[in-house]
């Protein structure tokens, strides 16, 4: 590596925007590009986006961040990425076109589907051997749907011509040349999201692949977290630079906060919420609603795996907040919002929008706001909508703590929301543990971009993510017990108004 090249670039291409952010040796933010992308709601319980859209962005926010720190690609050592995991994306390898939009993890379309693979054997028929239950969320059942309902697709699958990737895959496709030679491969965590991984040996399950009709043609390569893919041959933009980093964006966090050690968890509140314990090198099986999956495998060494509390919704209802009931006119106006008043004035907000996912895993519930009377108003709305990302928190967190025997002693956080204040030190309250925010926010992107440096020599090894954590900001618990556990009693007894509200005969909702 020459001298000039001193920085790494990572592109975050999340739910809601493709972030690229260039970062120096001491894991500093050098610049930024971000653009956000459409989302689709074609039908009630439908998310999808458009993969070209995803593809032109990214492309985009790389040319933002470059130029925004005077750079060219000869400046960067390496780039890593990351992205929303378990959203689907099918595309013809002879032209390079989609076959049908991305089908968004939130998507609950395939709730059939599922009921119908998990058969008299019910929703855990594979989740000793994926980590994971029947749900709607993972790919595998959305490439099912696309398979048996875009016509001709199927044919053109067993015909060999069809690629599957989440949205990390199908960017390392383009960025590596596309219908030139395009690397079509992923990596193990983002493979251990499909439903389709063996936990133990790291490779494709054929079987299960069959159950669902889905041609093992196409399937990506399974690789490592951190190791050199292929090189970057879009014009002028990343022509020759190493990609040599892919993680979800989850792990990616999990990574960039530098929990290196069993035991050791964060959570990130961005769209949905998602904590992540790291269990070491041998898959652990949760008897309390988590998922078990890989947490990443730095090239030939061990992969280490993680327990994950998966909530759907979370920041995602203070976007619901200002886009459908218009009561704010942007995210961070939900704390003034919710400052005008003392409490919640009774009411509890269960935003189970695309079902509840962990620790219920239930894709009957759908949303509701309870314990309404005349005294409530928009900012007790405000407030409620606030605590639920606390409260669902503290479930997962529960399940964590009943899943691995010991107790939590602080939390790690990162993501958009960690910027509310009055949601943290609520966080703090509802857990009763500290809550810790790192320097840099942006540990997704910083997690992605470790990865890929260190398979380059650029950093050594974990030891410089550790190194290069630094603490910002602590929240401590000041609620006394006795409100806690009223108010965590209160949200458990909402959680069960949501339940059994899906019937068969309602279409998809
Ligand atoms: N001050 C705030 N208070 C509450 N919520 C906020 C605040 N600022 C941002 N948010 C919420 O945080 C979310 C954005 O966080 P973040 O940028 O981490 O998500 P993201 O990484 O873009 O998500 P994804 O990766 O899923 O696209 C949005 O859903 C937004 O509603
Ligand atoms: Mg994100």
């Amino acid at each position: 590596m020459s001298d000039a090249q001193k920085y790494v670039l990572a592109v975050d291409q999340g739910t809601t925007s493709s972030r690229a952010i260039v970062f120096n040796h001491s894991g500093e933010i050098v610049s930024v590009g971000q653009l956000e992308h459409e989302q689709i709601f074609p039908k009630a319980g439908w998310v999808e986006h458009d993969p070209k859209e995803i593809w032109d962005n990214t492309r985009e926010a790389v040319a933002q961040a470059l130029s925004k720190a005077s750079l060219n690609s000869s400046s960067l050592a390496a780039v890593g990425i990351t992205n929303q995991r378990e959203t689907t994306v099918v595309w013809d390898k002879n032209t390079g076109e989609p076959v049908y939009n991305a089908i968004v993890w939130q998507d609950t379309r395939t709730d059939k589907i599922v009921k119908e693979l998990g058969g008299s054997e019910g929703d855990d028929k594979y989740k000793s051997r994926v980590g994971l239950p029947l749900a709607t969320y993972f790919s595998g059942p959305k490439i099912k749907w696309i398979l048996d309902n875009v016509e001709g697709a199927r044919a053109k699958a067993e015909a060999g011509d069809l690629l599957f990737g989440n949205t990390d895959a199908w960017l390392l496709w383009n960025m590596t040349g596309g219908v030139d030679g395009g690397v079509h491969a992923t990596d193990v965590t983002n493979a251990s999201r499909t439903m389709l991984m063996d936990l133990e040996t790291l490779s494709w399950a054929e079987d299960i692949a069959a159950d669902m009709g889905i041609p093992t043609s196409m399937l990506p390569e399974i690789r490592s977290s951190s190791e050199v893919y292929g090189n970057g041959r879009q014009q002028g933009l990343l022509t020759d630079v190493p990609i040599s980093g892919i993680l979800g964006d989850q792990q990616a966090a999990t990574f960039g906060q530098a929990c290196f050690e069993v035991g050791m968890a964060k959570n990130t509140y961005g769209t949905g919420n998602f904590m992540l314990l790291n269990t070491g090198t041998e898959p652990v099986q949760s008897e309390n609603g988590l998922l078990t999956t890989v947490c990443y495998k730095i090239g030939d060494q061990k992969a280490v795996y993680a327990l994950e509390g998966s909530i759907a919704v979370t920041g995602s209802l203070i976007q619901w907040l200002r886009d459908n009931l218009g009561i704010i006119g942007s995210a961070p106006e939900v704390e003034d919002l919710a400052k005008s008043v003392d409490d919640n004035g009774g009411a509890y907000f269960v935003p189970a929008f695309s079902g509840l996912f962990a620790p219920h895993w239930r894709s009957d519930a759908r949303g509701a706001v309870v314990g309404l009377t005349r005294f409530v108003n928009k900012g007790h709305i405000a407030r409620a909508a606030l605590e639920a990302t606390a409260f669902q928190t503290r479930e997962v967190n529960d399940a964590m703590n009943a899943d691995s025997g010991v107790n939590l002693t602080e939390l790690k956080v990162d993501g958009g929301m960690v910027a509310n204040e009055t949601l943290m030190q609520f966080q703090a309250d509802i857990l009763n543990v500290d809550v810790v925010k790192p320097v840099v926010a942006e540990t997704t992107a910083l997690g992605a971009a470790y990865a890929a440096g260190i398979a380059v020599g650029f950093w050594e090894g974990e030891q410089d993510v550790i190194d290069n954590w630094a603490e910002d900001k602590r929240w401590t618990p000041s609620m006394d017990d006795a409100e806690r556990d009223r108010l965590f009693r209160q949200w458990n007894k909402a959680v069960t108004k949501t339940l059994d509200w899906v019937d068969d005969d309602v279409e998809s909702a």
